[in-house]
């Protein structure tokens, strides 16, 4: 069944065109038919650079918007439209703007999972792969605006000098769920193990971690790393791509429960209904994509830090 569906895509991506991406965190069957799997900086570099016509997105909406507006001339679609980030809705035009009036000095470095409509009031966006290389470029600013995650933001505010930060309250209710007491454990089980961490994780368990990356990043250190065993602070999609590239390797998921439920909604019988029926196309407001793409293309000039 689903070798059936994933040469039915692929037979469908050819005719239409259609580059397929997907995110680190989607389904393995879902990573296994796209033509290219990344983070959220890797991906939004490859909607803006691709020559293919037809984009099928493979992740949550903030990721597919954001290629979007990279690609305005492009169609995007994204197989399941109802997937969101809880975390990007943490933020929202009317609270960015009261914190603006609170802090009318600061910049705002707005992390990639938010809206289209958060980034246009924003000075520059950010991935965690790059976070802090974008804090650095804002050399004329003595005050960091960090919205929406705290966590991200507060692992940002220990590695930059000089810079006063204010952030909001905004959290990943996935990388929440991993915490120090399984870290902990794993640990013991597994001494020699290094422990990696995706800096949206709680500050306890970002301390105890031996590198601190966005999922790109761990994909790298895995295998660069001399670690024959590494314990994996993210959501368990990446374990695939771990596994798939080091199977000399052993990965330990730092929790069973780091389960984004948005980033599982996508199928490939999606994918193939969104290649033959062309849905559900992604749009973005002429005004809002043309504010937000300065904030974007900042981030994507900016290299990566892992
Ligand atoms: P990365 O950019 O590291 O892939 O992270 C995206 C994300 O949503 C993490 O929860
Ligand atoms: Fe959003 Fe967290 Fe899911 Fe990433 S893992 S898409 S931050 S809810």
């Amino acid at each position: 069944m689903t070798e059936d569906l994933a040469s039915e895509i692929e037979k469908l991506k050819e005719a239409r065109r259609a580059v397929i991406l997907a995110h680190n965190y989607q389904p393995d069957e879902v990573q296994d038919v796209a033509d290219h799997v990344g983070d959220s900086l890797g991906l939004s570099i490859i909607a803006s650079t691709t020559e293919a016509g037809l984009i099928v997105f493979c992740g949550v909406y903030f990721m597919a918007e954001t290629a979007k507006i990279l690609s305005p001339k492009k169609t995007v679609l994204m197989p399941e439209v109802i997937a969101g980030c809880p975390m990007a809705d943490m933020i929202t035009v009317p609270k960015l703007k009261k914190l603006k009036e609170e802090h009318p000095g600061a910049k705002v470095v707005c992390y990639v999972n938010s809206s289209a409509a958060v980034k246009a009031e924003s000075d520059i966006c950010c991935t965690s792969a790059n976070a802090v290389n974008v804090v650095n470029s804002l050399t004329d600013a003595d005050e960091i605006l960090f919205v929406p995650d705290k966590y991200l933001g507060m692992y940002v505010a220990t590695k930059v000098k000089g810079k006063k930060f204010y952030f909001s309250d905004g959290f990943c209710p996935t990388h929440m769920k991993i915490t120090l007491e399984q870290i902990k454990k794993l640990k013991e089980e597994h001494p020699a193990a290094k422990v990696i961490v995706h800096p949206e994780c709680r500050p306890e368990v970002i301390a105890l971690a031996d590198e601190v990356l966005s999922t790109g990043g761990m994909l790298k250190f895995a295998k660069s790393s001399g670690a024959r065993e590494i314990i994996v602070g993210t959501e368990i999609g990446l374990m695939h791509r771990l596994k798939k590239e080091n199977p000399d390797k052993l990965f330990y998921p730092a929790s069973p429960l780091a389960v984004c439920p948005n980033m599982k909604l996508t199928t490939l019988e999606k994918i193939l209904w969104s290649l033959e029926d062309l849905k559900t196309e992604i749009t973005v407001p002429e005004d809002i994509a043309n504010r937000a793409r300065s904030a974007i293309e900042k981030m994507v000039n900016i290299g990566r830090q892992d």
